[in-house]
């Protein structure tokens, strides 16, 4: 197996070819003088089994653009079999119309990477599970969950907690963390009138005086999360804090996020960590560099994958 980084999020590619005592693939992976991508392949991958790691977060098109081109490259080497480890699948909030005459991106997404030359993908907590669909190769969906609860256990051994879904679509995720932890599971309702913009309605469940988690799979502008924070403390809440798997974090997020109500907002390393996330002082990052590596090295070894769902 062999493994080529783009360069959306290096640390996470060395990370991964340190666990898997693998140096990653010589490639030069750079923009011509009109920022057109340019990949070129510094080694023999013919015959290989590649895996090329590249989240496409921000800047979200030049990101996705180097995924292609990169993959185009290794298909054009004549790699035996080429894996799209993609930590954060950016694209996936646009899976559905969610009004006439608009596109299904995250559909549109996957049949690029396909058409790419991707044979399977390899993901972690995909916006919705349902977006596996969209593509017609092998995807493995994997979950920050055991990352997650292993930090809870040892941050809150013995608290009576209580996990927070910040809105309807996140139940499932939240009980999932909830239910090894054997913690309450709440639910906040949330509505959104226009996209960016989020506004709590309603939490369903008592939160006075309980340690809450909130548990989500995107911060993106904050919006949501710290809205969340301050309904669950004005209902009682003794401390909030959220883990959330991909920080995006755009905008002024990270300020939003330092000046809210949160205790701490832990996520992964699934998208680089910024200069102001790394400074601030209630953000903390989690790897997921093992998980991801130990599901390729499953995947190189066509073992089984699904035992690092617990
Ligand atoms: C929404 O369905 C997602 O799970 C997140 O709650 C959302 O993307 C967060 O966005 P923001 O931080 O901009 O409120």
């Amino acid at each position: 197996m062999k493994i080529v980084a783009c360069n959306s999020n290096t640390p996470l590619a060395e990370a991964m070819s340190a666990y898997l005592n693998l140096p990653l693939t010589k490639a030069s992976i750079r923009r011509f003088s009109d920022m057109e991508v340019f990949v070129e392949i510094q080694e023999n991958v013919r015959g290989e089994d590649l895996f090329v790691v590249q989240s496409t977060s921000y800047p979200a098109n030049d990101n996705l653009m180097e995924l292609l081109v990169t993959l185009d490259a290794l298909k054009r080497g004549s790699a035996r079999r080429i894996t799209a480890v993609v930590p954060y699948f950016g694209y996936a909030r646009q899976d559905r119309k969610s009004g006439p005459r608009t596109p299904i991106s995250a559909k549109l997404v996957a049949n690029l990477i396909t058409t790419a030359g991707a044979d399977r993908v390899l993901t972690i907590d995909l916006h919705a599970g349902q977006i596996q669909g969209f593509f017609d190769i092998p995807l493995d969906n994997l979950f920050a969950a055991p990352v997650f609860i292993k930090d809870i256990k040892k941050r809150f051994d013995g608290a009576g907690l209580m996990v927070v879904s910040p809105d309807v679509g996140g139940v499932l995720r939240a009980r999932a963390i909830a239910k090894p932890l054997n913690a309450d599971l709440s639910i906040i309702d949330k509505r959104r009138e226009k996209a960016g913009v989020s506004e709590v309605m309603n939490i369903i469940g008592d939160v006075e005086g309980r340690c809450c988690i909130l548990v989500d799979d995107i911060v993106d502008s904050g919006g949501t999360l710290c809205n969340a924070a301050d309904a669950l403390m004005d209902a009682g809440a003794t401390v909030v804090t959220a883990y959330i798997t991909h920080g995006v974090l755009s905008g002024g997020a990270v300020a939003r996020v330092t000046a809210s109500a949160l205790d701490k907002l832990v996520i992964t390393d699934s998208i680089m960590a910024t200069e102001a996330v790394r400074v601030s002082n209630n953000i903390e990052q989690l790897t997921i560099a093992p998980l991801m590596a130990e599901a390729m090295r499953r995947i190189s070894d066509e073992s089984s994958v699904s035992s690092l769902f617990h």
